[in-house]
């Protein structure tokens, strides 16, 4: 059986940081891709050195020709530019909207069956430029946002409950932007609903932290932005997908009506398996919260109507 294969394209912060865990989890043979010359080719043969101290077997490799892609089961979009202090997500549309329509049709080129995860910002837009430059069926073309945004809240309430990480569940929805929609409902400390353990101005206080998430990181690195909790959240989505193990995650995916929305993506609770989106569960939400979803919504198109995609 050969090994999987798995390209990633952008070899800065979040694309190396996705190498970096992919590897430890031998989740398969890893190729970098950047426009720089040398930075693709530097990181992946240093990663790949950490192999006999780390005891994983994984080839390496960094390129700067798509080319070497060839044959990938899953490409990981990272190339792009970052947020500096100030900027929102949307900011960063006119310059890695190009970026992205190149690197999905070069990985639809060279990868006719793949699976591509869509990680450059505004995300749910770039999910889009990436689906029509590709010309994958929507299934094989999606996001990863939801379980950053997830994360983040998770850390936050196991902080205030001085509880294990591990047992905080949550879902956000919508777009991966200051309009998410963190369902404190659905929310949960080893199983009892979070509404129970702590006042309401709390749990607010701690969802208006995980909108404000990304941001909190740039103030903080001034250069850039975050992508430790984004690289893991990718090597989840990677591991579902190579592993098929139709994991339950909130991703960014095309919607074709869910939710009252079509021929968009945002973020929702998806089974994630080696088809890629194989399902999109749909949740009965409140009022505010189907309002909050449709305000999140229409934020990811008024950016994606400015394109012309
Ligand atoms: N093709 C390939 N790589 C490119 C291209 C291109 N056309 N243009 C830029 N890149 C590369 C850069 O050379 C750089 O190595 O993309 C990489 C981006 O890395 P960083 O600047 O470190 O940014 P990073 O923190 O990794 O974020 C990348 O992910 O989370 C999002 O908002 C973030 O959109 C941003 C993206």
């Amino acid at each position: 059986m050969s090994r999987n294969r798995i390209s990633i394209v952008g070899a800065g912060n979040v694309g190396a940081t996705c190498a970096h865990w992919a590897a430890a989890k031998e989740l398969g043979d890893i190729v970098l891709v950047d426009v720089v010359e040398g930075v693709p080719q530097g990181k992946a043969l240093d990663l790949m050195e950490a192999g006999p101290v780390e005891g994983f077997d994984c080839m390496l490799s960094g390129t700067n020709d798509y080319e070497d892609t060839v044959g990938s089961d899953v490409a990981v979009i990272t190339a792009g530019i970052a947020r500096k202090p100030g900027m929102s997500r949307d900011d960063l549309v006119s310059i890695n909207v190009k970026i992205v329509q190149q690197a999905a049709a070069e990985i639809a080129r060279y990868s006719p069956d793949a699976i591509i995860i869509v990680v450059t910002n505004p995300l749910d837009v770039m999910c889009s430029a990436a689906l029509k430059a590709s010309g994958f069926p929507s299934d094989r073309v999606f996001g990863m946002s939801g379980i950053l945004d997830s994360a983040r809240l998770r850390t936050f309430l196991a902080l205030e409950l001085g509880i294990s990480f591990e047992d905080v569940t949550t879902l956000v929805l919508g777009g991966h932007g200051d309009h998410m929609v963190p369902l404190v409902r659905y929310t949960y400390a080893g199983g009892i609903p979070v509404e129970k353990l702590l006042p309401r101005d709390r749990l607010d206080a701690l969802v208006q932290r995980t909108r404000l998430g990304g941001a909190e990181i740039v103030e903080y690195l001034k250069t850039g932005s975050a992508y430790y909790a984004p690289g893991a959240a990718v090597v989840q989505m990677l591991e579902a997908v190579l592993k098929d193990k139709r994991r339950l995650l909130p991703c960014a995916a095309y919607l074709r009506g869910q939710y009252g929305h079509r021929d968009v993506y945002a973020g929702v609770p998806t089974v994630i398996g080696a088809e890629g989106v194989e399902r999109i569960i749909e949740l009965d939400l409140t009022k505010e919260e189907q309002a909050a979803f449709d305000r999140s919504v229409a934020s990811v198109r008024a950016v994606l109507d400015k394109l012309d995609l």
